[in-house]
C-alpha cells in the first residue's frame, strides 16, 4: 500500500491539540510531526482538524424486531456507509441470541451477515436473552475470542433478563474478564403504565413517553449497579437520559465501582416538545426507549457530559422508516418500532452543540466519541487515538463548514431525520479507515466488504475511563 501523508492539519486527540502532519504506511500511523515528506498520496488538511475516527459502540443495523415483524432499515452496507460519511470508522453492533440458541452460533451468524457488506471495522456485543448453563459456559470463550461485551436488557419482551439471571450473568462476566452493557428500565412499571394508558384509550405516540418516565430508568439503573456490585462486574449503563440516572453512575464511581455511563445526542439535542400531540402521529418519529426527556433534564445531562460523570456518547442508531414501519403503530403506541437514526449525525451534533457551543473542548469531544469508547470496549490504543503504531482511522473536519440536516444529504435508508433543518458543522471532508480514503469531499468511495472485525481485549475494570 502506498504511503499517505495528512499534511498541515491540527491534530486533536483526547490529550492534546497541535499542528502536525500524520504519515501513514500499511494502514498504520508511522510518524507524527512537522514538515514530513512522502512520495505517496498527500492530503492537504490545512485549516482542518485531524481527529481519530469516531467509534460508535451502539448501533442496531439490520436488527430484527420479531414481535413487530420488522428489521431496522439500514443493512450493514448502507448503515456503515452512513457511518463513514458521518466520520465513524468502527462500530460495535449486536448479535442477538434467539431463545435456545448458542451465543457463539449467534455471533457467527452475525459475522457471516456483516462480513460481505461492512465498509468500516466492526465487532459485536452479544445480547444474552436465554440464560442457561450452556450459554453461561460460552461467555468465557467469547471473551477470549475478542468479543468481551454482553448486552443485557432489563425490559423489552422476550429479550428481557430477570434479576436472578442478571446476577448469574454478571458473575460470569466478572470472572471471564468481560463487561456488561445494560439497558436499564423497570419492566413491571412499564407494563403497568402501558396498561393504564391503553385501558383509558390513550394510544398515541406521546403515551410511549409517559409510560417510561425517568423513575422507571433510574430505579432499574440503581438495581443494575447494586447487582453488579454484588457480582463484582464492570458495567456500562447504556443511553442515560437524565440527571437522576447519571447520579447513580456518579455515586457508584465515587465508591470505586467499575461503572461507566453512556448517553446519546438525541438526549442532548432534542427535548420532549417532540411529543407535542398537536404534531399528530408524526411524533412516532421520536419514539425511542428510553424516551426523549424535558428541557430541564437536557440541560442537566449536558453538565454530566461536561464534568465527566458520563464517559461516552454513542448513537443508539436504530433506524426505522416513518412510512411503513413507524406508521405500523397507528392506534397503538406499543406497536411503533422503537429507535432513532443517528450513526451519521452523532459527530456533527456533538461537534456543533458541544464544541462549537463552548460546552466541551475539542479534546473532550474526541474522548467522548472515540477514545473512551475504545477504552471501555477493549480496543485502545489501536483504535481511539492517533499515535505511532495505531490504526490510521482518521477524520478530517473543516470546523467552519456548515450543513443543513435533511434526509437528502444523509445516507441512511430512513425517510426522515429527527434533526430536520438543524445547521451543523463537524461532518468530515475526508474519512480514512486504516489509511484508506473512504469518504472524500463528503462522498463515500468505498469497496463493499472492506471492513474487518476488530480484535478486542478482555476488560480490565481498573483501566476503565
Ligand atoms: O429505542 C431504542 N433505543 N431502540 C433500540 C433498542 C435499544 O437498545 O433500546
Ligand atoms: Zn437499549
Ligand atoms: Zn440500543
Amino acid at each position: 500500500m502506498i504511503e499517505v501523508l495528512v499534511r498541515g492539519g491540527t491534530v486533536v486527540t483526547a490529550d492534546s491539540m497541535e499542528l502536525s502532519d500524520v504519515l501513514i504506511r500499511e494502514g498504520k500511523i508511522v510518524e507524527l510531526g512537522l514538515e514530513l515528506e512522502t512520495d505517496g498520496l498527500i492530503i492537504d488538511a490545512s485549516d482542518h482538524w485531524v481527529m481519530p475516527g469516531g467509534i460508535d459502540t451502539h448501533t442496531h443495523l439490520d436488527h430484527p424486531i420479531e414481535r413487530l415483524g420488522v428489521r431496522t432499515a439500514d443493512d450493514f452496507y448502507v448503515g456503515t456507509i452512513a457511518g463513514a460519511c458521518g466520520g465513524v470508522t468502527t462500530i460495535i453492533d449486536f448479535s442477538l441470541q434467539a431463545q435456545g440458541e448458542s451465543l457463539i452460533k449467534a455471533r457467527d451468524r452475525r459475522l457471516a451477515e456483516i462480513e460481505p457488506d461492512s465498509v468500516i471495522d466492526y465487532s459485536f456485543h452479544t445480547i444474552v436473552t436465554d440464560v442457561n448453563p450452556e450459554s453461561i459456559k460460552e461467555i468465557e470463550s467469547l471473551v477470549e475470542a475478542g468479543f468481551p461485551s454482553f448486552k443485557i436488557y432489563m425490559t423489552y419482551g422476550d429479550k428481557k433478563v430477570g434479576d436472578g439471571d442478571l446476577l448469574t450473568l454478571l458473575e460470569e462476566v466478572a470472572t471471564s474478564g468481560g463487561l456488561a452493557y445494560l439497558h436499564c428500565e423497570n419492566d413491571c412499571a412499564i407494563t403497568h403504565l402501558i396498561e393504564r394508558h391503553l385501558t383509558r384509550g390513550e394510544t398515541g405516540p406521546q403515551f410511549h413517553a409517559s409510560s417510561r418516565p425517568v423513575a422507571v430508568e433510574a430505579e432499574a439503573t440503581n438495581r443494575a449497579i447494586m447487582l453488579a456490585e454484588l457480582a463484582g462486574a464492570p458495567i456500562c449503563i447504556a443511553h442515560v437520559t437524565s440527571e437522576a440516572v447519571a447520579r447513580h453512575v456518579e455515586e457508584a464511581r465515587r465508591r470505586g465501582q467499575p461503572v461507566v455511563g453512556e448517553t446519546c445526542p438525541q438526549y442532548l439535542v432534542l427535548n420532549d416538545s417532540v411529543y407535542d400531540p398537536t404534531v399528530g402521529f408524526e411524533m412516532a418519529k421520536f419514539v425511542c426507549s428510553p424516551p426523549i426527556r424535558g428541557i430541564d433534564q437536557v440541560e442537566a445531562l449536558w453538565s454530566t457530559v461536561e464534568d465527566g460523570v458520563l464517559q461516552q456518547v454513542s448513537s443508539d442508531h436504530a433506524p426505522f422508516r416513518y412510512e411503513g414501519q413507524k406508521t405500523g403503530g397507528r392506534g397503538d403506541f406499543t406497536r411503533i418500532p422503537n429507535g432513532l437514526p443517528g450513526i451519521e449525525t452523532r459527530l456533527p451534533l456533538m461537534f456543533t452543540y458541544g464544541v462549537k457551543a463552548g460546552r466541551i473542548s475539542p479534546s473532550r469531544f474526541v474522548e467522548l466519541t472515540s477514545t473512551n469508547p475504545a477504552r471501555i470496549f477493549g480496543m485502545y490504543p489501536n483504535k481511539g487515538t492517533l499515535d505511532i503504531g495505531t490504526d490510521a482511522d482518521i477524520v478530517i473536519v473543516d470546523p467552519e463548514k456548515e450543513t443543513e440536516l435533511d434526509p437528502a444529504c444523509l445516507h441512511s435508508a430512513v425517510d426522515y431525520t429527527p434533526y430536520q433543518g438543524l445547521i451543523v458543522s463537524g461532518f468530515p471532508t475526508v474519512t480514512l479507515s486504516r489509511g484508506e480514503v473512504i469518504v472524500e469531499d463528503g462522498e463515500p468511495i468505498v469497496t463493499r466488504g472492506r471492513g474487518k472485525v476488530v480484535e478486542r481485549q478482555r476488560i480490565d475494570p481498573n483501566s476503565l475511563p
